[in-house]
């Protein structure tokens, strides 16, 4: 896809850096070692996020077994794969390879059972998957997802030479590939070369964080190194924020949401609003009547 060469956004008011996090270390699906840097705890503070893992290796034991089959209800996965190579299939008879830059986007919604498996036995194994949450009324929809591969994924380009990859949301007078009015994301990925400078506008009530995953930024005073998210201030009057590529280029994700303001009841794949949807969810899963 051509790159169009960008206008200028125009942030006057950038937002802060609330806090730095660092993730944990912990393996989910088979035995996959991932880093949960968006966890529980945050989910309240980053509504509508759920969850964010990050995962990055060149050793096959900590991935090779990968995601076999698991359920999802209520809300949507969204995988980034940096590099590497990972096949998904699902109840409803979908199936997809991602892989280098590619995206899938999945809304789970009343429910899918689905595998994701590696599908390589060596080399580097690269990327992310994003909980988004779904509001209330969308828990229960249709389940949908598409396969976006690298090449299908709009691009901006800045003028000083920064690209941003816009898997949702908008930056530059681009489009992302995905939009959801409800909680109207954002998903950049920026790259930046050395002593470049890039600018997003962002609504002022979006809760929104940025993930460094290869050299170091700098959001105003406060530097973020590679693999640490900065949460960014809900200043009021904030109309954005500014990234600065700090000793060298660098990439990260930046996301951002409406907040949905709903309860959250989480049993590990399921998202609903209380415990009786929580119940509900576990009783169909067990009788078969999930996907
Ligand atoms: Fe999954």
């Amino acid at each position: 896809m051509p790159t169009p060469l960008a206008a200028s956004e125009t942030v006057d008011h950038p937002r802060d850096v609330e806090r730095i996090v660092a993730g944990r270390a912990t393996s989910d699906g088979a035995g996959v070692k991932l880093t949960r840097v968006i966890d529980q705890h945050l989910q309240r503070r980053l509504d509508p996020f759920l969850m964010l893992d990050a995962f990055g290796t060149d050793n096959p034991e900590d991935y090779i077994a990968g995601f076999p089959d698991h359920p999802h209800r209520g809300f949507e996965t969204i995988t980034y794969m940096i590099a590497g190579r990972m096949r998904h299939r699902d109840s409803a008879g979908h199936e997809g390879l991602l892989e280098n830059g590619g995206v899938q986007w999945m809304t789970a919604g009343r429910g899918v059972i689905h595998s994701e498996l590696p599908q390589q036995e060596e080399g580097v194994m690269e990327g992310f998957q994003l909980w988004l949450n779904l509001p209330a009324r969308d828990k229960m929809s249709t389940p949908w997802y598409r396969d976006f591969q690298a090449a299908d994924l709009p691009r901006a380009r800045t003028a000083s030479g920064v690209e941003a990859t816009v898997i949702a949301g908008r930056s530059h007078g681009v489009e992302g590939a995905v939009s959801r009015p409800a909680t109207d994301p954002y998903y950049l990925d920026v790259h930046l070369p050395a002593d470049t400078q890039f600018r997003q506008p962002l609504p002022p009530g979006h809760n929104a964080f940025v993930y460094v995953y290869r050299g170091s930024v700098a959001i105003g005073a406060t530097r973020i190194e590679s693999g640490r998210m900065a949460i960014l201030a809900n200043t009021p009057e904030a109309d954005g924020v500014v990234l600065a590529a700090h000793g060298g280029p660098a990439r990260a994700l930046l996301i951002a949401g409406h907040p949905l303001r709903e309860p959250i009841a989480q049993y590990g794949p399921f998202v609903m609003n209380d415990q009786q949807e929580i119940f509900q969810a576990l009783s169909d899963f067990r009788d078969g009547r999930l996907a």
